[in-house]
């Protein structure tokens, strides 16, 4: 049995979420400005959609051995993510049950137990008060379970990819994701047992809510205008042969790819179908980067007939898939959005390597392709998610202009057979269409007036 908190995090008028009228702030074709703007929204966000529904929180890789563990958050709480001593994935509150101190410092490591750097109460891994600095001093009996740190109720792995969340009543992780799930197991299935593995990550911080991000996260509107030099570079690289960013380059929406929401706020942007299904089909789209004629020469020179399949395993997957509210599947990263207040964010990407774990590629050539995933990573970040950034650091200040009070997301809607919705619910449009942000709005509302029970636990 573990001991279950049940909190109620936005009590009426408290807190200020029943004082919005969110269908008046989120319409079908708009959004207030308040709802980037405004901290009382922000500090509901925080447990309404972060804690309210699924949300990322860490990849199995990164803690791959029994006593492991990750600081991470879960909208603005402080995690510690350790597998236990007994292999148990938890979600620690890296929060001091006696005066509230961040109790791990650290980034990661290995430990069987996490000791305050306040007073020194010592915590196991499962969250337990192991024990205090003379014990003596104190008549209160220090085994109730109110002074074990307190953990995420709920903690669930979809093939690798940890989530968390305090809504006793979200459905199974699985069928939480539902369609979504699918597209991620492709996403990993063509990688080498199905499996990748975390490395380190290009971090970036910018001046904006977090919602910008995911509301960026399908569009593919921006992409011939934000980022025109890159699009100019690949163009000039690309010849004739349309491939990565240059499918962007005459109408996008007459090019063969789309986007498609799943439900939950879920939904993805997908170049395959410009995929050509042959060894080296994914290479060949394979955006421009330095080195890139040396590596695949070298490539060809040791592996032979293998190295354009080889190649692929390198090449970045042309597919944009996003799990509200903070993770994004695209190329080869893993890319996580980080709220820090209602006007900044992190945006990290996380790099991946693939394993061989039934040793069928041989370690020179998971080396070699690791390498070469290394510099294929490096391009996007650096060269594409500054444009991205400069526009949400600018939105934010354009959004101070309080009497203007809308931002507009109706592209596509109305538009006669435009948009097709599936027999399942999911919905599908052309690359450019604005479809996915009026529908993961929709789940953004549902769940900021949503007044399920939420909770935390502690080991009894
Ligand atoms: S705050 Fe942690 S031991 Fe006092
Ligand atoms: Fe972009």
């Amino acid at each position: 049995m573990t001991a279950l908190e049940k909190i109620n995090p936005s009590p009426a008028g408290v807190g200020g979420t029943a004082l919005y009228d969110w269908d008046y702030l989120v319409q079908e074709d708009k959004a207030h400005r308040l709802i980037y703007t405004d901290p009382a929204i922000f500090e509901a966000e925080m447990t309404r959609i972060f804690g309210g529904t699924w949300t990322y929180l860490a990849h199995e890789s990164e803690i791959p051995k029994v006593n492991d563990f990750i600081t991470r958050r879960l909208g603005l709480r402080p995690l510690i993510i350790v597998r236990d001593a007994e292999g148990k994935i938890r979600a620690l509150y890296n929060r001091c049950t006696h005066r509230g101190t961040t109790l791990c410092r650290w980034d990661k490591g290995n430990s069987k137990s996490f000791q305050c750097p306040y007073h020194g109460w010592n915590f196991l891994n499962n969250g337990r008060l192991r024990g205090v600095p003379w014990p003596e001093g104190y008549a209160a009996d220090l085994r109730d379970p109110k002074y074990n740190l307190a953990q995420v109720p709920r903690v669930e792995s979809y093939r690798g990819f940890i989530f968390g969340t305090l809504n006793l009543e979200a459905l199974p992780l699985t069928e939480h994701l539902g369609p979504i799930a699918n597209v991620i197991d492709e996403w990993l299935d063509r990688n080498p047992g199905g499996k990748v593995v975390v490395c380190e990550a290009n971090r970036f911080r910018y001046k904006g809510n977090w919602k910008l991000a995911y509301d960026n996260s399908c569009d593919g509107y921006h992409v011939a205008y934000s980022h025109r030099s890159l699009l100019e570079t690949e163009n000039r690289f690309a010849g004739e042969n349309a491939k990565g960013m240059a499918y962007y380059r005459n109408s996008p929406d007459t090019q063969a790819m789309y986007m498609r929401y799943t439900g939950r706020g879920n939904h993805f942007k997908d170049k395959r179908p410009n995929l050509e299904k042959r060894p080296g089909g994914l290479w060949a789209l394979e955006s421009a980067h330095p080195g890139m004629e040396h590596y695949e020469a070298e490539f060809i020179e040791r592996y032979g007939d293998r190295a354009f399949a080889l190649l692929d395993l390198a090449g970045s997957e042309p597919v944009n898939i996003n799990v509200f509210p903070n993770l994004s599947l695209l190329g080869n990263h893993i890319q996580v959005f980080e709220p820090v207040s209602v006007e900044e964010t992190n945006a990290i990407w996380y790099g991946t390597m693939i394993v061989d774990e039934d040793g069928s590629l041989g370690e020179e050539a998971v080396t070699d392709i690791n390498a070469l995933r290394m510099r294929t990573q490096e391009g996007f970040p650096n060269f594409g998610e500054v444009d991205d950034i400069a526009n949400f650091e600018q939105i934010q200040r354009g959004l101070m202009a309080v009497e203007d009070e809308w931002v507009y997301m109706n592209r596509g809607l109305g538009v006669p057979d435009r948009i097709k919705t599936a027999a399942d619910g999911s919905i599908t449009a052309p690359a450019t269409d604005e479809a996915f942000m009026r529908e993961h709005f929709k789940e953004w509302k549902r769940l900021m007036k949503s007044r399920t029970p939420f909770a935390i636990q502690r080991e009894p």
